[in-house]
């Protein structure tokens, strides 16, 4: 697997453009399903995870034409669709779960492999399961897949309140009603920017949501509905990425296309580290602090402080002047990321669900191993500001949800390399 060399000290400098959202796209393109017909996406980030959600909608049957020059996906649907989401897939790429309401309202059955647990926790579908049985759907579990099977007629609106605000649960439920007979009352669902992205989406395919961006959203089900056109919403996780990177380089960097709006909390963290983050047209402007001030961050469902950029801050906090905590409420493994930046020097306690982080002032370079995505482009961003070069390995990781994070830096005067090791990389490699 390939390996990114970052040599730190270099403070950022320029501007860096984000693209569509990974966790937005993935979604629209399994809404696509609940239409035949061409649905045009736009904005699409180049990134693996679009690559084998393409993947899964062409062994369901649809014709996806994905030109990453353009930005543009096109997912042809045909009327017969397929019901069967493999494990090769599901395992490659969680997200493969979205495709369960489509399927289950359209098709009237799924069969999707059961993910099982991942590097960032255990995450249980619990949540998709009791929603889609409150719907009228029988589901079980069955050598390793979940299958679920619409009643005669097709799945009937329900009134589900989600014990928690899964982002999963949320989208997955409301795409089954929007093809469900009757009224959807979905209650505590979560108000990510990516779930009002797909209710556009919906509403432009001709479903009737109501509710968008509060927490409860009415679905009255239609029969059928017809194939759109939508850009995708910027990538807030990727712009606070960014953002991040610019604070713990004491640089100045011009974040294109982000939106400060998706970014409420952690901006008010950078800033209470202070960082100042200006909004400009079209993005916003992040200038770091020679030293960061260090800064208490709790992870919570938006629009609480987005557990994807948790371990951010955990980078900064490890380079500030003083101690503070870091809490992760909703993924229960995601500290593994916190052990490798031991290995970068970082003075830090890991205790259940928190982190005390002693700050220093500089890291040093250190090989290490990227678990998941963000601990993946954490590990880089953290090694800007380690003394020597650090190797970072488990690359694929990065590739997954970030566009080539390496010309990106370079572009904003970092010191940064990839090295190709030669060989095959599959999905296979990435579970
Ligand atoms: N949960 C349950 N039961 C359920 C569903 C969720 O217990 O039926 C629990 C999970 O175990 C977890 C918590 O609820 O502890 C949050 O899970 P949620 O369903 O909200 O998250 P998700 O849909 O699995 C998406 C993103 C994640 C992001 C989270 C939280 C995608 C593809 N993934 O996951 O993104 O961290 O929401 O914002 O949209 C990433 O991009 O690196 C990433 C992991």
């Amino acid at each position: 697997m390939d390996r990114i060399l970052v040599t730190g000290g270099a403070a950022l400098e320029g501007s860096v453009t984000v693209p569509g959202a990974k966790n937005s796209v993935l979604k629209l393109m399994a809404a696509s399903l609940l239409a035949s017909g061409p649905t045009v996406l736009e904005g699409v980030p180049r990134i693996l995870d679009v690559s084998i959600m393409a993947e899964l909608l062409r062994r369901l049957g649809a014709d996806v034409e994905h030109d990453a020059a353009a930005r543009t996906c096109r997912v042809d649907v045909p009327e017969e669709v397929g019901h069967v989401a493999d494990y090769e897939l599901v395992r490659a790429m969680r997200a493969s779960i979205s495709v369960l309401g489509p399927l289950t309202a359209r098709v009237g059955r799924a069969d999707v492999a059961v993910p099982g647990g991942d590097a960032i926790g255990s995450r249980g579908l619990d949540l998709h399961v009791e929603g889609l049985r409150a719907m009228g759907a029988e589901v079980h579990v069955d050598h390793g897949y979940l299958v679920t099977q619409a009643p005669p007629g097709g799945l009937r609106g329900a009134e589900i309140t989600l014990a928690f605000p899964s982002v999963g649960a949320t989208e997955n439920l409301l795409m089954a009603a929007t093809l469900a007979r009757g009224q959807t009352v979905l209650d505590n669902v979560a108000r990510e920017p990516e779930i009002d992205d797909l209710v556009d989406l919906l509403v432009a395919m001709g479903a009737r949501v109501q509710g968008r961006g509060g927490g409860r959203l009415v679905v009255d089900g239609v029969d059928a509905l017809a194939p759109a056109r939508h850009v995708v919403v910027p990538d807030r996780v990727v712009a606070g990425t960014w953002a991040y990177a610019a604070a713990i380089t004491g640089g100045h960097v011009d974040v294109r296309g982000g939106r400060v709006e998706h970014l409420t909390m952690a901006v008010a963290k950078l800033e209470a580290a202070g960082a100042r983050v200006e909004p400009v047209e079209g993005g916003f402007v992040v200038e770091g602090p020679a030293r960061p001030r260090p800064v208490d961050v709790a992870t919570l469902p938006y629009p609480g402080f987005p557990t994807d950029l948790q371990p951010f801050a955990l980078a900064l906090a490890a380079v500030a002047d003083g101690s503070c905590v870091v809490t992760e409420n909703l993924f229960e493994a995601r500290f593994r990321f916190a052990h490798e930046l031991e290995r970068l020097g970082a003075d830090l306690v890991v205790d259940g669900h928190h982190v005390l982080v002693r700050g220093r002032p500089g890291l040093s370079a250190a090989p290490v191993e990227a678990s998941d995505i963000r601990a993946g482009a954490a590990l880089v961003v953290a090694a800007l500001r380690a003394e020597g070069t650090t190797e970072v390995h488990g690359v694929a990781h990065v590739d997954r949800g970030y566009e080539d994070v390496v010309a990106s830096l370079r572009g904003l005067g970092a010191d940064v390399r990839r090295e190709t090791v030669t060989g095959t990389e599959t999905f296979t490699a990435l579970a």
